[in-house]
């Protein structure tokens, strides 16, 4: 679905990414795990086609974005969402149109059928309520919750979820509700993942929890003795490279030293 070949990214002298390879899998779950600095969201920016790498090839299902044109890449982007690790809201625009504007601006756009997906979003993320809010009114929570909401918007809605520090900066509070709502998308929506952080305790709560709808419709949360979620691997960045890739247990296992120095 998603393969990275030998991409590299310098920002003036900066070399950011000297060689990056790895490939998502539809339906599995990719941690990039990295020190601040390392490079994390430049590799997601780069898979939505936000920037293009100085060399190396993108490709979405086979096809290079890289050599895509903006009105391509806008196609291409349909089948993701990005929460952002600021939130990026529109300071002027209400919660209402901070979710709905990528619909709302769509020249045939059937409003009543926006609206309803817009408030079907909101009660996901748990904020019917802060519809007609402006996003100032909002604690940082809240706003990470918009932000979820406004990545899920979509006809078909978004099969591949990109995640940039998604509880930064949150009380463990409302950290693990937004955990929450991931955990959700990815155990009863089949959403394929991409979990950018540099906190392993995030990590590890991504890998190892789960949600389970029951029979009467209501879901519930489980935390379980490390069994890492099937089809799930971690991806440690450093120095521009790919210094680890691998599963659970041989990132536990690894005997690389930055590997355990990261660890802890
Ligand atoms: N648009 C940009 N212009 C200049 N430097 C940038 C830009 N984006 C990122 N960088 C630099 O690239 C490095 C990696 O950034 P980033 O990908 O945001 O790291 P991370 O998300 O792992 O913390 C940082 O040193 C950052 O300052
Ligand atoms: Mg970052």
């Amino acid at each position: 679905m998603i393969e990275l070949r030998n991409v590299v990214k310098t920002f003036g002298r900066q070399a950011v990414l000297t060689g990056i390879s790895f490939t998502v899998r539809t339906g599995e779950s990719k941690i990039i795990l990295g020190v601040s600095g390392s490079g994390k969201s430049t590799i997601l920016k780069l898979i939505l086609g936000l920037g293009k790498p100085d060399s190396g090839e993108i490709l979405i299902h086979g096809c290079d974005i890289t050599k895509m044109k903006e009105s391509e890449l806008m196609e291409v982007r349909k089948e993701f969402g990005m929460i952002f690790q600021e939130s990026a809201l529109f300071d002027s625009m209400s919660v209402r149109e901070n979710v709905g504007y990528r619909l709302y601006a769509q020249p045939h756009a059937n409003s009543e059928t926006v609206d309803a997906q817009v408030e079907r979003l909101l009660e996901f993320v748990g904020l019917s309520d802060a519809i007609d809010k402006m996003p100032s009114e909002l604690s940082g929570g809240m706003r990470r919750r918009v932000g979820l909401a406004r990545a899920l918007v979509g006809d078909p809605p978004p099969r591949v979820l990109l995640y940039d520090e998604p509880t930064a900066g949150l009380d463990p509070v409302t950290s693990h509700r937004i955990m929450e709502l991931i955990l959700s998308l990815r155990d009863i929506e089949g959403a394929t993942g991409l979990l950018v952080t540099q906190d392993l305790k995030v990590a590890w709560f991504f890998a190892n929890a789960r949600i389970v709808a029951k029979p009467d419709g209501t879901r519930e949360f489980m935390t379980v003795p490390p069994a890492p979620a099937p089809d799930l691997t971690y991806l440690l960045l450093s120095g521009g490279q790919i210094r680890f890739e691998g599963t659970q247990q041989e990132l536990l296992t690894s005997k690389d030293a930055y590997v355990r120095d990261f660890i802890g």
